[in-house]
């Protein structure tokens, strides 16, 4: 029934906005067979299965990375240890990359590199730890602690823990100190150039900074993954999307010091499915469009989530400055409590220490749908959308939402943003329609678009 509402109303502004531009409303289309695609059930099944190898050792080569000299005492450096297993276990087809369990590994910065025999799985049901501290790092290549590249047809599994240390990092950084200088710190986990990778129900924790940075890949599928770190870890994302297409990610708890998830530019075809986020600083698109560079990001679904005591909800944060387009995402199935910004546009996002001026150019916002979103607020301003004076953000559609605040008093803020509400919208979402200041008179005559369903007046001047 939504989803027949939905259409319907993404038909009704087709038809009504026809002759004024075609391409955008292809795009809107897109994202209904994006979502009709069923992504999760792309990756071959056997992927996603626990392996047999323990009944059958004839089938899966057992790579245990003890056999290879680790120690697992979390003292002793096993890092040539895991290296020297994982060589041998890339080099076979249908093996087991084995961290055994009741066991803590301690790793160095380490990259385990590509591309391998068919079929291999990494079960990692140990911990994997890091060191605390970070001269550990050579200061030129600081960015990853445990890094993976240009995997085909991999399966990650197993109830182990990655954990970062990151506690010395998190001190040394310059959003705790401002007397720190800014500087770069290790992902705990990377899966860089790879693709039809599985990741399935690992514990990543205490990152440095990032946790799980998804970057260059192509059919990813993360689930049952927890990440957690303290609310007060600097810069510490979840799950980071770059320059990916077609994740799915899905049954994830996700509680951090910086974004639960974040997607940024390149990325398209990104799906979300059941995720408790808290806290944190919410799922963001963004930042994008930092130092005028050109951020695109497209396709993305969100749906089924709970966010619990973050500052942000669902947020899109773009720079002063840049170009690209964010197009074709939707939010939905999403219950807040006591949150700050449960939905916010930000097109004058600006994280550094100097402050940002203005420019003309932006990221240009556009298909954004939110629909059944609903929950607590500590903000006033239940809903934000901040968009660019002379980039707008446009057909932003909100459908039932219901935004409380314990005083009563919750608003919806526009700048220079347009679209429309349908259904209960709560705080009133008229301001997206008077805050369009280019609004031509032809337009105005389309805005008179039939009651498809009683009560449901539909107001539109996409
Ligand atoms: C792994 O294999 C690569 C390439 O064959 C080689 O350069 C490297 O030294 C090997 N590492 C270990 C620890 O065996
Ligand atoms: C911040 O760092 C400076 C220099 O490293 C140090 O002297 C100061 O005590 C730190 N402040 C806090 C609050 O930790
Ligand atoms: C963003 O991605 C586009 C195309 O994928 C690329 O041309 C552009 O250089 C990227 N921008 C940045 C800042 O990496
Ligand atoms: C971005 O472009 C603006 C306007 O052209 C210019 O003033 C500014 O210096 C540029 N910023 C960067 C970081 O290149
Ligand atoms: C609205 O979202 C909530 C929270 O995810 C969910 O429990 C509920 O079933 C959704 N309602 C509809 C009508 O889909
Ligand atoms: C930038 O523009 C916005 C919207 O008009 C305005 O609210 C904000 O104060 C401006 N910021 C600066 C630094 O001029």
């Amino acid at each position: 029934m939504e989803k027949i509402l939905l259409i319907t109303l993404l038909v009704m502004v087709a038809v009504a906005h026809a002759h004024a531009d075609n391409s955008i409303y292809d795009e809107m289309f897109m994202l209904e067979e994006f979502e009709d695609l069923h992504t999760s059930d792309e990756i071959e099944q056997e992927l996603l299965e626990i392996p047999g190898w323990k009944s059958e050792r004839g089938s899966k080569v057992l790579v245990n990375v003890d056999g290879f000299g680790a120690v697992g005492d979390g003292i002793t450096d096993d890092t040539q240890a895991f290296l020297s297993a994982w060589n041998k276990s890339c080099s076979i087809p249908k093996s087991v990359f084995l961290v055994p369990e009741r066991r803590r590994y301690l790793l160095k910065p380490a990259a385990f590199k590509g591309p391998c025999a068919d079929k291999l799985i990494i079960q990692i049901d140990g911990t994997i730890v890091a060191p605390d501290d970070p001269k550990n790092w050579d200061p030129k290549n600081p960015r990853t602690w445990l890094h993976f590249s240009k995997l085909k047809g991999v399966s990650f599994q197993g109830a182990g823990v990655i954990d970062g240390s990151g506690g010395k990092w998190w001190d040394s950084s310059c959003k705790r100190n401002k007397s720190n200088p800014c500087r770069e710190a290790p992902t705990a986990l990377t899966i860089q150039s790879s693709s039809a990778v599985s990741v399935n129900g690992l514990n990543i924790q205490n990152s440095q900074q990032m946790h799980f940075v998804i970057s260059n890949s192509d059919s990813v599928r993360v689930l049952n993954v927890k990440i957690s770190a303290p609310e007060s870890s600097p810069n510490t994302d979840g799950i980071h999307i770059t320059k990916s297409t077609n994740v799915v990610i899905q049954d994830c708890k996700i509680g951090t010091g910086d974004d639960c998830i974040s997607i940024v530019n390149g990325s398209s075809g990104i799906k979300m499915k059941n995720i408790y986020c808290g806290p944190g600083h919410g799922i963001s698109i963004g930042s994008l469009g930092k130092d005028n560079s050109t951020g695109i990001v497209t396709k993305i679904v969100l749906d089924n989530a709970y966010f619990k005591e973050t500052t942000n909800g669902l947020r899109i944060k773009t720079w002063q400055g840049g170009s690209g387009y964010v197009r074709a995402v939707r939010f939905e199935n999403v219950r807040v409590e006591n949150i700050a910004n449960p939905i916010i546009i930000d097109q004058f996002y600006c994280d550094s220490p100097k402050s940002c001026k203005n420019q003309t150019s932006a990221v240009e916002i556009s298909q954004i749908v939110y629909r059944n979103i609903s929950g607590t607020t500590k903000s006033a301003r239940a809903m934000k959308f901040a968009c660019s004076d002379t980039v707008p953000c446009n057909k932003i559609v909100l459908g039932n939402i219901n935004l409380e605040k314990d005083d009563g008093t919750v608003e919806t803020y526009c700048n220079s943003a347009t679209g429309f509400g349908y259904g209960y919208v709560h705080p009133s979402a008229d301001c997206l329609q008077s805050s369009d200041k280019d609004m031509h008179s032809d337009q105005k005559e389309d805005i008179e678009i039939v009651q498809p369903f009683k009560d449901d007046h539909i107001h539109t001047e996409l």
